[in-house]
């Protein structure tokens, strides 16, 4: 055992380590990307396509990341090297390190922009300007937001600085403590508007929308959303679970917490859904509303609802906080390996890879209005780092982990440490982990690129 593996501080508990990785799942990917991604691609087989990946992709390489993590009890790229030594396999493996860092990188550059948007609308629900208001007021709002350059430049140098303030103050130090009772009530907000969601005319119909499989109306570009979506909403595919699987106490149930932290993120996606869709169908609105989608909608509800100022700036202030804990752990595999590696203080580490972030934030800004006419591919910038990062970067990552666990480590370790008992857990997760995570991953891209 390396030094840097004794002294690496551990999780207060188990729950601990349960909240912090619900905090990094639980973001804008449930509240934001999970109803706009249902709406563009068509509703129910988008959302079926989602629920199989991620119970079938999805949990076994969360436990296997969270185990790499925990085995090598250091940064992704550190741990990449350490285990692969350990399995006499060749270093080459920490790319898989550096595939993370890079992901989290492009990820918060743009998630910073639309946590952003949340912060904006802070303000906006507390002045009581939606009160009553349409569909159309809601969407007139909305524009002028994303149409300025310079409001969100402001918002996401705030999100930004908040991000590097946190980070920089050291790991469980007080966010564990928020997390507790935040995230508790942001559940019980979203249950709030599913209340109102069935008041509305138009609960049938959003229910019919989410949960009815159309397959017809699901291509091959559809699927990959759907499989790109479940690893983003999870937090798979670059290290960022190892980072937390490396702060877990090893006497922890790998199986037990993943599944629950899939349960919870899948429950909270869902509910999002249900909320807003009724709310779309009610107000004649089209479900293919891209990235605006939440923004132009639950205005509405909450302008129609009692105290609905306050309800509507406290879910704000709720999604800020949802999103603030996954960007700290989408940039942590980077300030981890710079502080390990490049004996920079954690401070200096976390300006460094945040200002970074901002600066290619700025692209998914201008991708808005100035940059809009522009397009790679049929993208816009935003467009393209996304696509780049959910759809490809994410499952290429996941799938090298699940190769890793399942085929390089000797399984007698990966049995050690995931300690699933005499039945036939550690069996079933073997199976997945060696042959339908890749085969799942490697279906999905040939089915997006047409071939099949
Ligand atoms: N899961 C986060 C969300 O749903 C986004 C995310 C993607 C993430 N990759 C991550 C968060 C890695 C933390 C770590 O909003």
């Amino acid at each position: 055992m390396t030094d840097a593996r004794r002294v690496h501080t551990q999780w207060s508990s188990r729950m601990a380590f349960i909240l912090a990785a619900s905090g990094s799942a639980i973001g804008l990917g449930n509240i934001w990307k999970f109803p706009y991604l249902t709406g563009d691609n068509g509703g129910g087989a988008f959302v079926l396509v989602y629920l199989l990946c991620v119970a079938a992709l999805g949990v076994p390489i969360m436990m296997a990341e969270t185990m790499l993590g925990r085995r090598g009890r250091q940064s992704p790229i550190n741990t990449m090297l350490a285990l692969a030594d350990e399995a006499k396999a060749s270093p080459l493996w920490h790319y898989v390190g550096w595939v993370g860092v890079l992901a989290g990188f492009l990820i918060l550059s743009y998630y910073s922009v639309i946590a952003g948007w949340a912060m904006a609308y802070i303000p906006k629900m507390s002045s009581g300007m939606f009160s009553h208001s349409d569909a159309a007021k809601a969407g007139e709002v909305f524009r002028e937001l994303q149409g300025s350059s310079q409001l969100q430049f402001i918002w996401h140098t705030l999100f930004m600085t908040a991000t590097m303030a946190i980070v920089s103050m050291g790991v469980s130090a007080g966010l564990e403590k928020w997390t507790r009772y935040l995230m508790p009530l942001l559940f019980v907000m979203l249950i709030l508007l599913d209340g109102y969601a069935m008041t509305t005319g138009g609960f049938g119909q959003g229910i019919a929308f989410l949960f009815k499989p159309d397959f017809s109306r699901l291509g091959g570009e559809g699927v990959l959303a759907a499989m790109g979506q479940a690893f983003f909403s999870l937090g798979l595919g670059m290290g960022a679970i190892m980072v937390y699987g490396s702060y877990l106490p090893s006497h922890v149930s790998i199986a037990r917490a993943s599944l629950f932290v899939a349960a919870a993120d899948t429950i909270v996606a869902l509910l999002a859904g249900v909320a807003i869709f009724p709310i779309v169908f009610a107000n004649h609105l089209a479900p293919t509303m891209g990235e605006g989608l939440i923004f132009q909608t639950l205005p509405v509800a909450f302008g129609q609802m009692p105290a609905g100022a306050t309800v509507g700036a406290l879910f704000f202030l709720l999604m800020f906080f949802a999103a603030i804990t996954s960007s700290i752990a989408l940039i942590e595999p980077a300030v981890a390996w710079l502080s390990e590696n490049r004996g920079m203080s954690r401070s200096a580490a976390a300006f460094w890879s945040g200002a970074a972030c901002w600066l290619i934030g700025l692209g998914t800004i201008f991708s808005f209005n100035d940059w809009a006419g522009y397009t790679w591919f049929g993208k816009n910038f935003f467009e393209l780092i996304d696509f780049l990062t959910s759809d490809l970067m994410l499952p290429v990552g996941g799938v090298l982990v699940a190769v890793f666990a399942g085929w390089i480590m000797r399984p007698a370790d990966s049995e050690a440490e995931l300690e699933m008992g005499a039945g036939s857990g550690y069996r079933v997760w073997q199976f997945l982990i060696r042959y339908i995570a890749p085969a799942g991953v490697g279906l999905v891209f040939l089915r997006a690129v047409g071939v099949i």
